[in-house]
């Protein structure tokens, strides 16, 4: 049957061990683009189609594309490659496109072996029965060990490591044998065309002349215009418009079958309508149930945005509604405070999200904005029994009316080299860590598992880590639940007035400390001013940290010797770059670095 011909696979990897390079290498072998483009484009990252996703080096949007390869049993396959984003904050992401296919490439860098990640989506991947090929990648590396590489292979994935496939995805060595090993070794789909419809929805997104684009992945019947649809866990109905599949751009086709990878377009005005991991079924024969596995995705860490000029607040609705229509993940209200005006409450997926958030605003609607304290959501109980959910600090509630206060807990998984145990342990258990196991992988290697509070994961915790271990250890997290805990409001004074927008709700044991480092980082980040400015950090009117700004006295152009112009000009410009992102709060400038500067402590 035709289905024998495909082979739907993704590649799932720790970031960085080359999963773009490899998907980019497979493309350019395929012939899906030229030799020619493939080079123009510098040879690199032609599936990460965002531009602050290329700077970043993240994928962050999950994509595919149709591969036409013929093997060397004469006959021509399909290849169907979904990509999947490869940081923390979109595991959800990773595990629909996961589901959607048959077989992964499970890709190890050679020199720096397997780490969470490379763990995590392992499991994901067998959770969903899928096929997994391991392939050891950057073998041109003079540091590539691929023996020991094997060994971990072995021992830590419970792999068999004689399957494994050597590469080098930036050289082009070994990428044909990978492609037979996958026609090889990735089971085919199953031909189910005869059934009713079962598709899985993997991703969307929006385009601004064909509207919402929904990636599909049919398990059974088929999908064809004019079809009318189901969407099973919202129970939405829609009538398809057009099916196609993706050759880096979309073609269209007759129908996409069982076992195929595509995408349909079935006017569906905002990507907010449709849920990742949804099920799509005919709305006159549907099928019995729904693919398992679905959720909501839940934001994590909340944050207002507020354009840095309050004339400007059209302006970023518009930005908002924009980017909601490709971001589903983005949850937004509007809100208020005294010193900021009008603006946005927002939830995301994680600090990555947020800042991504913060980036795409900036830079594809030119918009300055401002955002506030990041925060988690916590649980509060007063003390009649009533029970709410609270993520803005500004709104905590006077504290002699809780009866408890509980916040989100993580499961955290480190891998890290032995050498590196001791102060990791340590920085664990700074961030009230609860060490819950500790596995020697091999002689070189630990995993640590520890409960934490996804609060103090948001401060600092993943730049700690990686300072630490000098870049060697690997972090992954899942959430699990809440717990009591005891916070307090900590407010932020300049000059004596509340500054709401950088409020935080703190962990009492930490209070003090917390309150010096941002003092101590708002010194660094406020730009001086004709007056001196006193920064405080003050726990329910008490003052516990507090710093000052001098005023300021020469003029920045002064510094410049001689009478070179351009230099003069280049500094004026840059001080009006600098004055364009900051925000009048009260009588004080603030810039825009100084709010996410207050989570990071250096
Ligand atoms: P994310 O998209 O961020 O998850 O990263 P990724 O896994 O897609 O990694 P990417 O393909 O961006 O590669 C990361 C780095 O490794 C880049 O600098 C690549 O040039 C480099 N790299 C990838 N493959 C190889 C290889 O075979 N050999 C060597 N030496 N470097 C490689």
């Amino acid at each position: 049957s035709k289905q024998d011909f495909i082979r739907n696979f993704c590649i799932i990897a720790h970031i960085d061990h080359g999963k773009s390079t490899l998907a980019d290498r497979f493309i350019q072998k395929t012939g899906v683009v030229s030799d020619r483009d493939f080079n123009a484009a510098g040879g690199k990252q032609i599936l990460d189609s965002m531009d602050i996703e290329r700077e970043r080096g993240i994928t962050i949007k999950s994509q595919a594309v149709a591969m036409q390869y013929t093997a060397k049993d004469g006959n021509t396959y399909t290849l169907n490659l979904v990509d999947t984003p490869g940081h923390v904050d979109f595991t959800y992401e990773v595990s629909r496109a996961i589901q959607s296919c048959e077989g992964a490439l499970l890709l190890v860098d050679a020199s720096q072996g397997v780490e969470a990640q490379t763990l995590s989506n392992l499991y994901l991947a067998m959770e969903h029965d899928l096929h997994i090929i391991p392939v050891i990648n950057k073998i041109d590396l003079p540091s590539a060990d691929i023996d020991r590489i094997k060994q971990e292979i072995e021992d830590d994935l419970g792999l068999d490591s004689d399957l494994a496939v050597a590469i080098s995805a930036k050289n082009g060595i070994g990428i044909e044998d990978l492609l037979e090993a996958l026609i090889e070794q990735i089971p085919a789909p199953k031909a189910l065309s005869e059934k009713p419809l079962k598709a899985n929805i993997f991703d969307s997104h929006y385009d601004p002349y064909r509207g919402v684009i929904i990636h599909v992945r049919v398990f059974e019947g088929r999908l064809t215009k004019g079809q009318n649809i189901l969407l099973m866990n919202t129970q939405a109905q829609y009538k398809v418009e057009t099916t196609g599949i993706f050759r880096i751009k979309l073609e269209e086709n007759e129908a996409l079958e069982a076992g195929e990878v595509g995408y349909i377009l079935a006017g569906v005005k905002s990507i907010g309508d449709l849920r990742v991991g949804d099920t799509i079924t005919d709305l006159d024969n549907p099928c019995d149930a729904p693919l398992p596995g679905f959720k909501e995705v839940k934001p994590v860490v909340f944050s207002s945005i507020y354009p840095l000029s309050s004339d400007q607040y059209d302006e970023l609705t518009e930005a908002m509604e924009k980017l909601r229509l490709n971001d589903a993940a983005l949850v937004y209200e509007k809100d208020s405070a005294a010193a900021l005006g009008v603006g946005f409450r927002c939830g995301f997926l994680g600090l990555l999200h947020l800042e991504v958030t913060q980036e795409r605003i900036e830079r594809e609607f030119n918009l300055g904005i401002l955002l506030t304290s990041p925060s988690v959501r916590y649980r509060l109980t007063d003390k009649k029994g009533h029970t709410w959910m609270l993520d803005n600090p500004a709104k905590y509630p006077e504290p002699s009316q809780l009866e408890l206060c509980e916040e989100p807990m993580i499961k955290a998984t480190i891998i890290t080299p032995t050498e590196y145990v001791g102060s990791l342990m340590a920085l664990c258990m700074k961030k009230r860590g609860i060490q819950e196991q500790m596995i020697y992988l091999d002689t070189k290697r630990v995993e640590l598992i520890f409960q934490m509070p996804l609060a103090e994961v948001l401060f600092d915790f993943y730049d700690s880590l990686k300072s630490l271990s000098r870049g060697y250890a690997s972090f992954d997290y899942q959430e699990s639940g809440f717990a009591p805990t005891d916070v307090v409001k900590m407010d932020i004074l300049l000059n004596g007035e509340v500054v709401d927008a950088l409020s935080q709700l703190v962990f009492r044991g930490n209070a003090r400390e917390r309150g010096l480092q941002i003092c101590e980082r708002l010194k660094e980040e406020i730009p001086k001013h004709q007056f001196k400015i006193a920064i405080q950090a003050a726990i329910g009117g008490t003052v516990v940290a507090r710093e000052t700004v001098s005023a300021l006295r020469k003029d920045v152009t002064a510094k410049c010797y001689g009478g070179d112009i351009t230099r003069k000009k280049k500094l004026l410009e840059r001080q009006k770059e600098g004055k364009k992102r900051l925000k009048m709060v009260g009588n004080v400038e603030l810039p825009q670095s100084a709010f996410l500067a207050v989570l990071k402590s250096k």
